[in-house]
């Protein structure tokens, strides 16, 4: 009977208990679950399943350790830069992975004065198994030059880019281009040409390439339109060059035969005559006429007027 009752009032004191436990203590926030690093162009990102509290916003914090961390200084943990707290799901730790060795990464939610346990990566993460796809391409044409712009990944990026003239037998040439991001000049192209080109990464801190992107090629405008209109513009340069002179000059023939009409003289005229040139006004009076040298270039263009008397 007493025991009964002792283990009654024992039963009774542990329910008790039990809510005092559930609301104080440490344990009862669940830690974040699923955790994994998702990286991609040496863009690191580490997620995790939510913890799910009814009506209240849960905090997360996430911790690394690199490697001399966790051989030299095992009870260090390094608060992520981004992540301390955070509310979201995921943290962009590609900040806080600064070399290419194994990280330790945990993270653990806290709402209000609860605090979950650490959930902690199951095997470290090394960016060196960073997926690293094709980068972003653009292939245009300026004029006859091949200009190519890529996506900008960083300055641990280089790009390998591999561009051939589209034909049987033709040559590939391969340029490494340092930054991305800038439109940059790869060849000056043959008229009527189509280039093509394709581009991939490598990452010198991991010393890996990624794939060729699929190639873009560009067809140059073919040599008929350009040369149509050079041939053009040559033509239109000769008319000129024969045209105007000659019209200029057929127009002073013009002009000095209507005011000054040359004088055909007769092979029949008596042998002494004499040619007599004035001006326009003193014309009429023949006896004030000057004798004139004969030379028929040099004949005065416009005010003149030619008069012959015999002798
Ligand atoms: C972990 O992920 C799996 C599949 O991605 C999902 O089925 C499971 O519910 C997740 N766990 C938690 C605690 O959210
Ligand atoms: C990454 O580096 C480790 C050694 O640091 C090596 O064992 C592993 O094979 C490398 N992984 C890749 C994908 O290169």
């Amino acid at each position: 009977m007493v025991l009964e009752e002792i283990a009654a009032s024992l039963m009774w004191f542990s329910y008790a208990l039990i809510p005092c436990l559930l609301t104080d203590g440490v344990a009862v926030l669940p830690a974040p679950q699923n955790i994994s690093v998702q990286s991609t162009n040496m863009k690191h990102v580490l997620t995790w399943s939510p913890v799910m509290v009814p009506e209240e916003i849960v905090y997360y914090s996430v911790e690394y350790q690199g490697e001399y961390e966790s051989l030299y200084m095992s009870h260090i943990w390094i608060p992520s830069n981004w992540c301390s707290p955070t509310t979201g799901l995921e943290c962009d730790i590609t900040d806080d992975i600064t070399a290419t060795v194994p990280y330790n990464l945990r993270v653990r939610a806290t709402l209000g004065s609860q605090t979950s346990a650490w959930s902690t990566l199951k095997h470290p993460f090394n960016r060196n198994s960073t997926t690293l796809i094709p980068p972003g391409m653009e292939v245009t044409k300026d004029g006859f030059h091949l200009v190519i712009k890529l996506e900008d990944l960083g300055p641990q990026f280089e790009f390998f880019v591999a561009y051939w003239r589209r034909e049987p037998g033709a040559k590939e040439h391969v340029k490494v281009v340092r930054p991305g991001g800038i439109p940059m000049h790869l060849e000056t192209m043959e008229p009527g040409a189509t280039y093509c080109v394709k581009a991939r990464t490598f990452v010198k801190a991991i010393g890996r390439y990624s794939a060729f992107s699929q190639a873009e090629c560009v067809k140059v405008q073919g040599e008929s339109l350009p040369l149509a209109l050079a041939l053009f513009a040559f033509v239109g340069f000769m008319l000129v060059l024969v045209v105007v002179p000659f019209s200029v000059w057929k127009m002073g023939r013009l002009l000095r035969r209507s005011c000054c009409p040359v004088v055909v003289l007769p092979d029949t005229l008596p042998a002494r005559l004499s040619l007599f040139m004035a001006p326009r006004e003193t014309c009429s009076q023949t006896q004030k006429c000057k004798k004139w040298e004969i030379h028929p270039e040099t004949f005065p263009s416009s005010k003149c007027q030619l008069l012959v008397a015999l002798q």
